[in-house]
């Protein structure tokens, strides 16, 4: 009997530098150079795996409607999206770094309402909330650092990897809310259809986690 049709859905830009060593560590190979080429869908070395490489933040959505049976993206885009909707099983332990908030070096307490910055609203919406902090929510699509520079904000919320941006732009790290890296999700129908296919991926994938320490 063939094996079902199994789509990978992958993170373009700086993730897939990391992913693809993983990839083809756990033996799922590119039938052609994905840094190359324009498309978007590429057949693999295993027969009826596909490798689809799209923006991050529609990873999540690909897999919870299951248009692709597995995701690989980043915990802060699984955390901005905030669906149960799929199954979250492995850690890769690549793209590492945090989700915090930052505000200009020094800064003095706001009075009243918190300005905030970022892209990712829905977690700086769920963390101030937590915090029971009230607060103003500024939506931008980057460079946010500039924001409380530039008087637009008093905060920001964003991903921080050495933190050179921030310092090169007066801004100190405050607050850790999450640590970030790349996770394997999976579509809970295909979990249950295609368990031989995923799961042998899965233990590939997990293997080559642990031969890299
Ligand atoms: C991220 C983030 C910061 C920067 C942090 O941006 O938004 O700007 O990296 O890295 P650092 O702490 O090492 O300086 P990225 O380059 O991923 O681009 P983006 O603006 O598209 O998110």
């Amino acid at each position: 009997m063939n094996s079902p049709r199994l789509v990978i859905a992958l993170t373009k830009g700086r993730i897939l530098e990391e992913v693809l060593p993983l990839l083809r560590q756990a033996n799922i190979v590119p039938a052609e150079d994905i840094a190359r080429s324009r498309k978007l869908i590429f057949d693999t070395n295993i027969e009826n795996v596909q490798l689809m490489v799209i923006r991050g933040s529609d990873v999540p959505t690909y897999v919870e409607f299951g248009s692709a049976d597995i995701g690989i993206v980043g915990k802060d885009l699984i955390l901005e999206y905030g669906s149960e909707g799929f199954y979250e099983p492995l850690d890769l332990k690549i793209a590492r770094c945090r989700m915090m908030t930052a505000e200009p070096v020094n800064a003095v307490p706001v009075q009243g309402r918190l300005k905030v910055a970022t892209k990712f609203t829905n977690i700086a919406k769920r963390y101030y909330a937590e915090q029971g902090k009230q607060i103003e929510l500024i939506k931008l699509s980057g460079a946010l650092e500039l924001a409380p520079a530039m008087g637009l904000a008093d905060a920001i919320v964003d991903i921080v990897d050495t933190g050179n941006t921030l310092k090169a732009n007066g801004l100190e790290p405050r607050d850790l809310i999450a640590e970030v890296s790349s996770r394997v999700i999976v579509n809970k129908a295909s979990m249950k259809i295609k368990n031989g296919i995923i799961r042998d991926i899965l233990g590939k994938l997990r293997r080559a986690v642990e031969a890299n320490g």
